[in-house]
């Protein structure tokens, strides 16, 4: 068996170390891959949003299964061009991968069909949604452009003067060009935040363990949005009652909704979730598994991912038993300092073994490339840094150590990865 995984971040590595653990044993690709990835798939050096160039790669290679990583190319329509091709491949098609490429496909959804979440205005008027801002008179407001955006479309605005701003540089300056022509002004929503993946053929929805991201930058939740610099799992926040509620009020309602427009999903569907005081409500939803979710949700997998897999992709998921380990994982990203805004590549890191691993710990490389046999950095998250154990506490403590042993000029991550999840858990 072969697989080609289109992706080349921590999150690919993580799908395709699970992959390789599979019992039947398949023979792996990536595209474009990073220097971790390609000590255990063979790399090619195609862009993940190059459709054309990744129909190529599979015709050259005939996977018996493509898989779709990240959310450019599923929104782009990789998954169309690949089964028109006729292979067998695992995402979303284009119809339902909108509902990460557009904020206001999915707000529109979930009023629909009756779906916990913020309440919203959408606009295309800069001037209406300033006399909108100015009449609510309430902040934190939440500003959204409706397209893709790197994952920096959503400003938490904290007065007049920052909501003011953001309108204007997204509909009047096109900050993301087409995606911010059209924007959502939502509710500002407060609570424990949840990561929940979902395995999902369109008509059954098998959620994954819980997890928890921590975006911002800096300890203490300071700094800047990033692409996430740790995660844990399971959530301490997701509790049996609460996972039940989800189920019957968001993720089930979710994949009907979806059956319903015409556009079934297929795939990973990635529930961002806020536990608010009137119960659960969604934050957003992913096309694809998170990144860095999937480096703490993956590891805890029992079942063969292959099988998930082909389960996925014959529709057949019901009958599939889907089991986890009883364990806790945490995932400390490395970065390069000065991430997310400027920062240097090409440093050296030492630390890892040949294979770009440390004992006791798996290493999700992120942004590396392997060259003369050094790893060096490429990227503004460098690599994951990932434990299980059967305690949080004793995950961050092994995730810890080994990050203690890893060095490069000018490194950073956060020291405080998993402290929330620890104090809720003995709260
Ligand atoms: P997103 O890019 O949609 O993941 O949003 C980034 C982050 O913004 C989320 O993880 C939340 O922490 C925050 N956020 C998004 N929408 C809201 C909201 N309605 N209320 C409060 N925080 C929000
Ligand atoms: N970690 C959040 C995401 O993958 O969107």
């Amino acid at each position: 068996m072969k697989i080609l995984v289109v992706g080349g971040g921590g999150r690919e590595h993580a799908i395709i170390m699970k992959l390789a653990e599979s019992a039947r044993s398949p023979e792996l690709y990536c595209a474009p891959g990073n220097g971790g990835i390609s000590r255990y798939a063979k790399c090619f050096d195609v862009k993940a949003t190059d459709i054309p160039g990744m129909v190529a790669l599979a015709k050259k290679l005939q996977p018996d299964y493509v898989f779709v990583a990240p959310d450019d190319p599923l929104v782009l329509g990789m998954v169309d061009a690949m089964q028109a091709e006729g292979f067998r491949t695992f995402g979303p098609r284009a119809n339902a991968a909108i509902i990460e490429g557009s904020k206001i496909f999915s707000k529109e959804l979930m009023q629909k069909y009756g779906i916990p979440t913020g309440r919203y205005e959408v606009f295309n008027d800069s001037e209406k949604a300033i006399a909108y801002i100015k009449a609510q008179n309430t902040y934190p407001t939440v500003i959204k452009a409706d397209g893709l955006a790197l994952g920096k479309g959503v400003i938490l605005a904290q007065d007049e003067e920052e909501a003011v701003a953001a309108v204007r540089s997204m509909i009047d300056d096109r900050q993301f060009g087409e995606s911010s022509a059209r924007i959502v002004i939502e509710e500002f929503l407060t609570g424990p935040e949840v990561s929940v993946l979902s395995f999902t053929d369109g008509k059954t929805v098998v959620p994954m363990i819980s997890s928890m991201d921590h975006k911002r930058a800096l300890d203490g939740d300071e700094g800047l949005n990033t692409g996430g610099m740790g995660t844990v799992a399971p959530n301490p926040y997701y509790t049996d009652a609460i996972a039940k509620e989800c189920m019957e009020r968001i993720f089930l309602p979710t994949i009907e909704a979806m059956q319903k427009e015409g556009r079934p999903f297929s795939g990973c569907l990635y529930f961002g979730l806020m536990l608010t005081l009137d119960g659960p409500k969604v934050i957003e939803y992913n096309c694809r598994f998170g990144d860095p979710e999937t480096q703490v949700v993956l590891p805890l997998l029992e079942t063969d991912l292959v099988d998930i897999i082909e389960a996925v992709y014959e529709e057949r998921l019901a009958e599939l038993p889907i089991t986890w380990k009883q364990e806790n994982a945490a995932c400390v990203v490395m970065a390069s300092g000065g991430y997310p805004v400027k920062y240097e590549s090409g440093k050296v890191i030492t630390g890892l073994d040949e294979k770009g691993q440390l004992d006791g710990v798996r290493i999700f490389h992120a942004g590396t490339k392997f060259t003369d046999n050094q790893f060096l950095t490429a990227g503004g998250r460098v690599l994951g840094v990932t434990a299980t154990a059967d305690t949080l506490a004793d995950a961050l403590t092994q995730a810890y150590d080994a990050v203690d042993q890893i060095f490069w000029d000018n490194v950073h991550y956060r020291r405080d990865i998993g402290l929330r999840a620890l104090a809720a858990r003995q709260g």
